[in-house]
């Protein structure tokens, strides 16, 4: 199926680790900042290189040290980032994290150069989408741009991958229409079918996830998988539902846990692997970034995703839907 186009924001992440995330009005004390570089695009970019994919990246980034360093990590783990657009204008985008003991977390990101990634940059690139094998996007960039490459991907016959994330409001059916995947977390998938009411976030509710679910694949998405934690995830098809579990691990910090999911499938796609397979090579590869601390610095080598591999014996639970 060839290469691989990610597109996508490129932060630098100022994390802080903390017992329990705070409570509104709440003040609390944590012991260490720390700097790394993230973003939902860049780590999607650099996992799927890291596990030996053939990768190239639109994103913007600002004319300051960030930018350059976020280009440089890029391309000495081979990602080609010839079309990335540095902004003078504006500094690279940001993200706070907050980090508690049980690798839970909260983000906000402050968008900055993610917001020149708009639709007339995604134009001029309209080539480099039409050329690639599947393409990868987040929820980071203006949407205008965003929906442009889907449907500019899509008129191409590449296979489209959307992690909804930050899940919006609204996404129009001309879009779901144009997915392959659609790989939401509880939490997102709730939002995009309009059930947070009926879904207590944080329980597990196997039927609430199915409903959802079933939901989104009558607006046209060819395969919805939501990603589910320790729990594993829910492959959704017309007729067919499949629940795969997780590796059980002690997570440390799951940031950028799902981008490395996204990416391990978007690898595994990309050579021609089964989607039953793709999805048992997400999920050892998000297995391992959790036990990592930061963003990029916890996403694994194909080496390590292949030794796991042979430890992982898969049940999936397969039923008609
Ligand atoms: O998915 C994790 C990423 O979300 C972080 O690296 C942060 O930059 C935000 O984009």
């Amino acid at each position: 199926m060839g290469d691989i186009l990610v597109i996508g924001s490129m932060n630098v992440d100022m994390t802080i680790r903390v017992k329990e995330l705070p409570k509104t009005g709440e003040t609390i004390l944590a012991r260490n900042l720390s700097f790394g570089l993230g973003g939902k695009g860049a780590n999607q970019a650099m996992a799927a290189a890291r596990l030996g994919g053939k990768v190239r990246m639109l994103g913007c980034v600002g004319d300051d040290d960030f930018g350059k360093k976020h280009a440089q990590a890029l391309r000495e783990a081979g990602v080609d980032v010839s079309d990335i657009k540095t902004d003078r204008a504006i500094s690279t985008g940001s993200a706070f994290i907050c980090v508690e003991e049980n690798g839970g977390n909260c983000i906000v990101v402050s968008q900055g150069a993610n917001l020149s990634c708009d639709e007339d940059y995604i134009k001029s690139k309209r080539e480099v989408i039409r050329s690639a094998g599947i393409v990868l996007v987040q929820m980071e960039i203006p949407q205008k741009a965003l929906y442009r490459a889907i449907l500019d991907a899509r008129a191409a016959r590449g296979k489209v991958i959307l992690n909804p994330a930050p899940a919006p409001e609204h996404i129009p059916d001309e879009i779901y229409r144009g997915l392959d995947y659609l790989t939401p977390n509880e939490t997102e998938l709730m939002k995009l079918c309009g059930m947070e009411g009926e879904f207590s976030g944080g329980t597990w509710d196997g039927q609430a996830i199915q409903e959802g679910a079933r939901r989104l694949l009558e607006k046209g998405v060819g395969t919805v998988i939501v990603t589910l934690g320790e729990k594993g995830c829910g492959v959704f098809r017309k007729g067919h539902a499949a629940w795969f579990p997780a590796k059980q691990v002690r997570a440390v910090d799951t940031t950028a846990a799902g981008d490395c999911f996204n990416a391990a499938l978007a690898v595994a796609l990309a050579e021609g692997r089964t989607e039953q397979e793709a999805v048992e090579f997400a999920i050892c590869a998000s297995s391992i970034a959790v036990t990592r601390a930061g963003a990029q610095e916890s996403l694994p080598s194909r080496r390590e995703v292949e030794a796991r591999e042979g430890t992982l014996p898969f049940r999936a639970m397969a039923q008609r839907f």
